[in-house]
């Protein structure tokens, strides 16, 4: 079966079918998969069975493997990918549901993974979709005096802002060592391959805008989260077993929504693309 890729909504999204990863891929395949992955933001390759190894060559197609931030999610086997689970319980018991609420991974990080690739394992019968949101198209609308204002802003990304709504698992004390204590990004991003500005927003992760008030700072950060997560700027992903997704985190955000029967496992692996310095 030949390659073939259509996309998944008029904004973003695109899924690729007739290409099996966990054979060698020739020199054109792999330029057409990184076209649509650059054009689409949200590439999703169909029918992937792989193994952690395999799915590492897979991602190795796309760039380069970066270090994720928290160890205890690493496969024993294959440390380099990472799971995500609904099984896993907090300290207190409570069920940790990875990914909820609009974030870009690893943010924190001085240079943040420019993609991040997950394979659905094992799925819930219904829900636990995955929603995303097209923060070039959310700019790019913005009223210009917002653009003025917020053009040249930088925002303060620690691994957990204290103003976060969701809790994240804490860091093992080997991890700690090599995640930044806090870092700056600009609020506005330019994508270094398209140079299409975007919105840069965590609100997980960003603590503070540099030189603004708190609370001029928590409102704005507010108003323009509230803008970029309209249903018109998203896609929302529903998966299949054997997807292989991966998602540019310079431009989106993401969130899994916990909306499915939570006896039933959610279980993917995840592994992320080293990227550059927000600019
Ligand atoms: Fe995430």
């Amino acid at each position: 079966m030949p390659l073939e890729i259509r996309p998944l909504s008029d904004h973003l999204g695109a899924e690729a079918r007739g290409v099996d990863l966990s054979k060698p891929v020739d020199a054109a395949t792999k330029a057409r998969l990184n076209k649509a992955f650059s054009e689409h933001s949200v590439l999703c390759i169909r029918d992937q069975m792989l193994t952690a190894p395999q799915m590492l060559d897979a991602v190795r197609l796309f760039g380069e493997v970066f270090r994720q931030h928290n160890t205890r999610f690493a496969l024993p086997e294959c440390p380099q990918i990472h799971y995500l689970s609904n099984q896993d319980k907090y300290e207190d018991g409570k069920r940790y549901i990875p990914g909820a609420g609009y974030h870009t991974d690893h943010s924190n990080d001085a240079e943040p993974p420019k993609a991040t690739v997950l394979l659905a394992i094992q799925l819930p019968d219904t829900g636990g979709d995955t929603q995303y949101v097209n923060m070039h198209k959310a700019y790019e609308d913005l009223p210009a005096e917002t653009k003025k204002r917020i053009d040249g802003l930088t925002g303060v990304h620690v691994y957990q802002s204290k103003f976060s709504e969701r809790k994240l698992m804490g860091l093992p004390p080997e991890a700690q060592k090599h995640v930044p204590k806090a870092v700056e990004h600009p609020i506005v991003r330019t994508h270094p391959e398209t140079g299409r500005k975007a919105l840069y927003l965590n609100p997980i992760r960003i603590e503070a805008i540099v030189g603004m008030p708190e609370g001029e700072a928590l409102s704005l950060l507010d108003d323009l989260l509230a803008h970029a997560v309209q249903e018109k700027y998203q896609y929302r992903h529903r998966w299949q077993k054997g997807d292989l997704v991966l998602w540019d985190n310079r431009c989106l955000l993401h969130k899994a929504n916990g909306d499915y029967d939570h006896s039933q496992t959610r279980y993917l692996y995840r592994v992320m693309l080293k990227g550059d310095k927000p600019v």
